[in-house]
């Protein structure tokens, strides 16, 4: 049987990616951004899954307006990384694992989400950067990432948006199907995005440090009361964008206490301003 080992949380600012693409991370800038993941790194190394479920948001990336999946599940053997307008970042390709993301996709609709099936999808800084913040530097051709990832895009760019309740509970369902499947794989669970930022308008730059600490408190204690604060909630205290936000409930949800298990271990929290326009924030969760 597969099971949710663990799960992580992290912001996933495309400046971050840039400063490890362009050999920045010692600047003093960057040096505090980066401190906060030494931790995360050996601890990936040391309890290596066989693959990641990674929540993710895509940035109008691989979903225009044209099409806006709620949850979609990408099912591919691999995912091209995009070309946001600078270029593909230099990172190895993303290789997915079909056979597990194809049970997922299964047991999560029979369990009445209704979820969008992707075959052919490229991959934005919401999912790389996640990647390399805990993997570190990797060679587009001579590396590849640890383990195959499964790619799971959540629609929090035009709304309406999916509640944190909603995603809350799809995490719950996402741990049904990994320990219905029945090959004995270690699943870690991440959740990306968030904290708190404002990219546009005249709160530009919003960062809300108080809120965000409460919600990592909260995030940790008491999931399933956090999963109950509304959107407006999101928005008014912790940006526009800091809806992102919501992804950490699928991967929260999924953890063994949300069924009846004890509560996780907390192995790593982490707490950084600025980084870009954004409020770094990283958690890692491990089920005992
Ligand atoms: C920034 C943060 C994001 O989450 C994003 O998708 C784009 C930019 C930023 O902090 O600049
Ligand atoms: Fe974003």
């Amino acid at each position: 049987m597969a099971r949710i080992t663990a799960s992580v949380y992290t912001s996933h600012v495309p400046a971050i990616g840039a400063a490890m693409d362009l050999g920045k991370t010692q600047e003093p800038y960057w040096q505090k951004v980066f401190a906060g993941y030494d931790f995360g790194r050996q601890w990936l190394k040391d309890n290596p899954p066989d693959v990641i479920f990674l929540v993710y948001n895509d940035h109008a990336t691989a979903f225009s307006l044209d099409m806006i999946p709620t949850f979609a599940i990408g099912t591919a053997a691999e995912f091209a990384v995009a070309d946001e307008g600078w270029g593909p970042r230099p990172v190895p390709q993303v290789k997915g694992h079909p056979e597990l993301a194809s049970h997922i996709a299964q047991s999560v609709i029979q369990d009445d989400f209704d979820l969008t099936i992707v075959n052919k999808m490229d991959v934005d800084h919401g999912l790389t950067v996640p990647l390399s913040l805990m993997c570190g530097e990797r060679d587009p051709v001579k590396d590849a990432w640890p383990c195959p990832v499964i790619p799971f895009a959540v629609n929090v760019v035009q709304y309406p948006v999916p509640s944190g309740r909603r995603c809350f509970q799809l995490g719950q369902a996402i741990r049904r199907a990994v320990e219905s499947y029945d090959q004995p794989l270690k699943v870690q669970i991440w959740g990306t995005g968030g904290m708190s930022h404002q990219l546009q308008g005249p709160r530009a730059g919003l960062i809300n440090a108080e809120w965000d600490n409460r919600f990592l408190d909260r995030l940790i204690t008491e999931p399933a009361a956090l999963a109950q604060v509304p959107h407006i909630e999101y928005v008014r205290e912790a940006g526009s964008e800091g809806i992102e936000l919501v992804m950490w409930l699928i991967a929260r949800g999924a953890m063994a206490d949300t069924a009846g298990g004890p509560p996780p271990k907390v192995a790593q929290r982490f707490y950084h301003v600025p980084a870009s326009n954004t409020a770094v924030g990283h958690l890692i969760l491990e089920n005992t």
